[in-house]
Order: structure tokens, then C-alpha cells, then sequence
């Protein structure tokens, strides 16, 4: 199959959207540094060696305002748990050790991450009491004893920021050994933690939104809650916190007023798109249209979308060069499609593999399916785990096909069961035709070996073997093996009684003609036609 990345990582769409420069931190701060943390940050930065980079992902929080039963970040965008966005970025930028700060379903969370990324690739640190993100830091802080280097801090509830934004962020970090931010001019900065600059635009400190004078509610320019720094300076800038503000939290935005003073804050402007927060559903719809957006568009570089707003393209999903997706189309999770295949209207694809060429049609629906090359597949056909189509394999409509592989150039055209079974080469299964596979208790298989044919309405009741070029006659049950060459057949003889339609007519006393089709008036009828034309004239 030729493959090509449409899209991978979310981190490896790119487009448009990426970050600008980063900013250095103005002289003045870098001045103002203590001589003392100086020598504390410098070496690691200056060092030949690059160091270290740490990440902590803060996810302890409820999500209040997503009004849900279930923990904010395990909610999906896109088929994945908003948690699994950070994660996967910290594991692309090499982040050792990923810590991640939960509170609120900690278990629920954890088992989330476990079953995506491996128990062992994570290490959890419960914040028990949610005091606020700068008591989450605090909290982390000693999971990362003996780490040396940057810091990289991400938010559970902000998932779509870009690989690159955040690669600058760090080298922006160890290159000043300042602590950089990432901000944003979003539409509507409502909510959002605004950043506060002198007049020389020097960042002074972050305000939030709660807190915020009306002066300070109009700046637009807002704080992305992403940041990295040397380790050394968290540790120093969290321990001296307060909670005197509107929430009684321990903001971990103060640490930005901290760092004007010391090591100087250094921002990165990223795309709005990129960095808004989901706080509530209707932000969680937005970062999934945002998404979407963005990996139909990189997959529009090498495939034909119809419709692309209509088309759901989850982050893992492969689509191969000169491939087509028509309207309304759904690709899921792992599915990978084919170079030159054709997904027609209305398909839902689910972890299912589909060979170059291959032709499926409008609103098939396949789960954990291989779908060979040059097969055609639909309409209304339903590949359950484990069908896999050989080459050139054809599935017609109605058909349903479970654990089942459907051998080179073998035909399931209309409304058919196969379940559990192996099917050669260039067998035609007719319509109408089922596998029972199953007593009540347990499944049995069937099958079928090349060149056999299945007529129609046969049932095969297994386990069972049809041998090779057999012949199954239509409206068999077939309970026996059937030898290689031979014929099946099972069904009573056919008789004709002569008469029969009359016979039974006249018993229920509707004289003798066969009943009259609508296409023949009856006789009342006729005459009524004829007597018409008296009345009216
Ligand atoms: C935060 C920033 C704000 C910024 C915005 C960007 C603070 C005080 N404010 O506000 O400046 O504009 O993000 O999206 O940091 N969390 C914990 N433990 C806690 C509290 C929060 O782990 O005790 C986690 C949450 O689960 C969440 C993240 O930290 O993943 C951010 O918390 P949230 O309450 O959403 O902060 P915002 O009000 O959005
Ligand atoms: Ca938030």
C-alpha cells in the first residue's frame, strides 16, 4: 500500500498556523538578574551538552464549567481523551520524565493514559486539594528531584497547540535561561489571563481575568498557560506564592512577575486556533472544527475531499496520495487509506486498512477490517472485526462479514452472513447465503475452498468444509462436508399439482377465473369506465 502521512502527530500539521520568533527577554530584566541565580542557570544553558527537558502536565482540575459527570480532559476531540494532546506532545519532544498532575477521577484519568501510552511511560502526581496551577507546580515539583534543565509546562485543557511552537518555547528558555511564554490575541479574550506590558512592551506580569481592572479586561494580548524555564527557576519562583486574589488559588501566572524581576520572560506568539483553551462544550466543539480543519487541510495536499467541513479525519488516520473521500465520510482511529482508493458518501471507517484502488461505497461501515486492493466493497455493506477482503474480493450490498476472509477475486454480492469463516479464491457466494456459526454456546467455522459456488439462500451450518470447485444448489442446508468437485444439495423434491390455483378459488367461491391484477379492471369496474362518458355528456 502506498502510504503517505496526511497527517500524524497533530503536532506535524503545520500550515499557516505556527508560532513567530520568539522575543527575548528585554536587557533591562537581564540586568536586573541576581548575580547569585546567574551562576545558578547559566552553565546549564551555556553548557556543551544540551540538557534535559521535563515536562508537567497539569490536569488535577474538575473542568466546572464543561458541566459533566466525567473528568474535563476525558473528554475527546477528535477520538482521543483532551489528556492524550499533551502527553503525546511531551513524548514527541523527548520530555523525561512526563509528570502529570492529577486530582479530580484520578484513577479514571490515569486508566485513560495507561491504556494509550503504557503504565510505565507516565509518572502521576495527585494533587489532592485543587489550590490553584501554581500548587500544582508546587505539587509536581518533587516528582522531578535530580531533573536538570527546562521545564516545559502544558495544560491538560489545551490541546492543539503546535510541536513547534512549543519547540521554540524551550529553546527560547535554554537559550536566555528566561522563562518563555506562549501568548495569543484571541477574538474574545474573555476568561483568559491577559498579559500586562511596560511601555516599552517589557512583560511585567500576567493578570486574570477575575482579577483584572476594566483597563486591564481591554488589553487583548492574552496568556496561553504554556510556559517553560530552567527547573531551578520553578522551584525558586512557586515557593513564594500567595493566594490573595479573586479565586484564592495559587496562581501559577505570578511566576510571571517573578521572572520580569529575575530572569526575564521571553513570549512566543502563537495562532489563536492553536492555543484556546476548552474550558466548556462549546469550546470543546471549536478545538474539534479547529482540528478537523487542520488535517483535512493537510491531507488536501495529496487527496480529494468532498465536501472537507463534512469529513471527520481523526489525528492517526493515514489517507494515501490521490485518494478520494466523498461527503460525510468518518476515517477512525488507525485506519490507513490506500493510494488512488475511493471512500464514497456517507462511510464510517474504523481502525480498518483499505489496499490501493479499492472502491467502497457510499455508507459502508467497517470496524478492524482489511479491505484488499482493487476490492469493491457496498453500498450498506458492514466489515466486522477481523474481515479481510483479498484482492479484487467483491462485497456487495447487505452483506455483513465477522472473522471472515474473503479470498482473491471471491464474490459476496447482496444480503449475506458470513461469520467465522475461510473463503478461497474465486468462490462466488450467492445472495441470500449464511454461515450459522453459532449453537448458543460456541462459534464453529466454516469454509470454503477456491472455485466453490454457493448458490443462493444456502445456509451452512458449522463447522463445515465446501471442497473445492463444489457446487452448493440454492436453498441447501448444508450440515455435511462436501467433497472437492461434488454437488450439494438438499432440498425436498419439487412436485406441481395440476389445477391448484382453481381448486382453491373456487373452494373460497370466487369463481373460476385466477384473480384479476390491477392492471386488468374488473368487470364492475370496466363497465363503470364505459358507463362514464353517458353520465357526463
Ligand atoms: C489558566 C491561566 C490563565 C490562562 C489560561 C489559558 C492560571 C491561574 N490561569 O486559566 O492565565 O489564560 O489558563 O488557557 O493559571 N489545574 C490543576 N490544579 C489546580 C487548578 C488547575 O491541575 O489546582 C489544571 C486544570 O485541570 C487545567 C489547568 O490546570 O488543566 C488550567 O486550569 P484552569 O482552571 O482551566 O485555568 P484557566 O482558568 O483556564
Ligand atoms: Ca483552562
Amino acid at each position: 500500500m502506498d502510504k503517505v502521512a496526511g497527517h500524524g502527530y497533530v503536532a506535524q500539521n503545520s500550515g499557516a498556523l505556527g508560532a513567530r520568533r520568539p522575543r527575548p527577554p528585554p536587557s533591562r530584566n537581564m540586568t536586573r538578574q541576581p548575580a547569585k541565580k546567574t551562576k545558578a542557570t547559566r552553565p546549564k544553558a551555556a553548557g556543551a551538552k544540551q540538557s534535559g527537558l521535563a515536562c508537567v502536565i497539569l490536569a488535577a482540575g474538575q473542568g466546572t464549567r464543561m458541566r459533566s459527570a466525567r473528568a474535563k480532559v476525558l473528554h475527546e476531540v477528535l477520538g482521543r481523551p483532551l489528556i492524550a494532546y499533551p502527553v503525546e506532545l511531551a513524548q514527541s519532544l523527548a520530555a523525561s520524565p512526563v509528570v502529570l498532575v492529577l486530582g479530580h477521577q484520578k484513577d479514571a484519568v490515569e486508566a485513560a493514559l495507561a491504556g494509550r501510552f503504557g503504565a510505565a511511560s507516565l509518572s502521576v502526581v495527585e494533587q489532592k486539594e485543587r489550590r490553584g496551577t501554581g500548587h500544582a507546580v508546587q505539587t509536581a515539583l518533587p516528582a522531578l528531584r535530580g531533573a536538570r534543565g527546562i521545564m516545559l509546562v502544558l495544560s491538560g485543557d489545551v490541546p492543539l497547540v503546535q510541536r513547534k511552537s512549543l519547540s521554540a518555547l524551550v529553546g527560547a528558555a535554554r537559550r536566555y535561561s528566561c522563562l518563555a511564554m506562549l501568548t495569543t490575541v484571541p477574538p474574545d479574550p474573555t476568561g483568559y489571563g491577559r498579559v500586562v506590558r511596560d511601555e516599552r512592551g517589557h512583560v511585567l506580569r500576567i493578570v486574570e481575568h477575575k482579577d483584572a481592572t476594566a483597563e486591564e479586561r481591554a488589553l487583548t494580548e492574552i496568556n496561553a498557560g504554556v510556559y517553560a524555564a530552567p527547573i531551578e527557576f520553578f522551584r525558586e519562583a512557586v515557593k513564594g506564592l500567595g493566594a490573595r486574589n479573586a479565586q484564592n488559588e495559587y496562581y501559577l501566572t505570578d511566576v510571571v512577575a517573578h521572572a520580569a524581576r529575575t530572569v526575564g520572560v521571553s513570549t512566543i506568539e502563537a495562532d489563536f486556533r492553536d492555543v484556546s483553551g476548552v474550558n466548556d462544550r462549546a469550546q470543546l466543539a471549536e478545538a474539534e472544527a479547529m482540528l478537523r480543519a487542520r488535517i483535512n487541510t493537510a491531507c488536501l495536499a495529496h487527496a480529494t475531499l468532498h465536501d472537507p467541513p463534512s469529513i471527520t479525519i481523526e489525528p492517526d488516520v493515514v489517507v494515501g496520495v490521490d485518494a478520494e473521500i466523498g461527503r460525510g465520510v468518518v476515517l477512525r482511529g488507525r485506519t490507513r487509506v490506500g493510494h488512488g482508493a475511493k471512500i464514497a458518501e456517507g462511510c464510517i471507517l474504523v481502525d480498518t486498512e483499505v489496499g490501493a484502488g479499492a472502491e467502497v461505497r457510499p455508507y459502508t461501515v467497517a470496524t478492524e477490517a482489511v479491505i484488499g486492493v482493487h476490492t469493491k466493497v457496498g453500498p450498506f455493506a458492514h466489515l466486522r472485526p477481523g474481515a479481510v477482503l483479498a484482492e479484487e474480493a467483491h462485497v456487495g450490498n447487505f452483506v455483513e462479514l465477522k472473522k471472515t476472509r474473503l479470498g482473491r477475486g471471491s464474490k459476496a454480492n447482496h444480503l449475506t452472513y458470513l461469520g467465522d469463516a475461510v473463503i478461497g479464491d474465486g468462490v462466488n457466494i450467492g445472495a441470500g447465503t449464511i454461515t450459522c456459526n453459532y449453537n448458543g454456546y460456541e462459534k464453529s467455522e466454516t469454509v470454503i475452498e477456491d472455485g466453490a459456488f454457493i448458490g443462493s439462500d444456502s445456509q451452512l451450518v458449522a463447522p463445515v468444509t465446501v471442497g473445492a470447485k463444489a457446487v452448493v444448489a440454492a436453498g441447501t442446508t448444508v450440515t455435511k462436508n462436501v467433497p472437492a468437485g461434488a454437488l450439494a444439495i438438499a432440498r425436498a423434491a419439487q412436485t406441481a399439482v395440476a389445477g391448484y390455483a382453481e381448486h382453491v378459488a373456487r373452494r373460497y367461491g370466487k369463481g373460476s377465473a385466477p384473480a384479476a391484477s390491477s392492471a386488468n379492471p374488473s368487470p364492475r369496474r370496466a363497465s363503470a369506465t364505459r358507463r362514464r362518458p353517458k353520465v357526463s355528456g
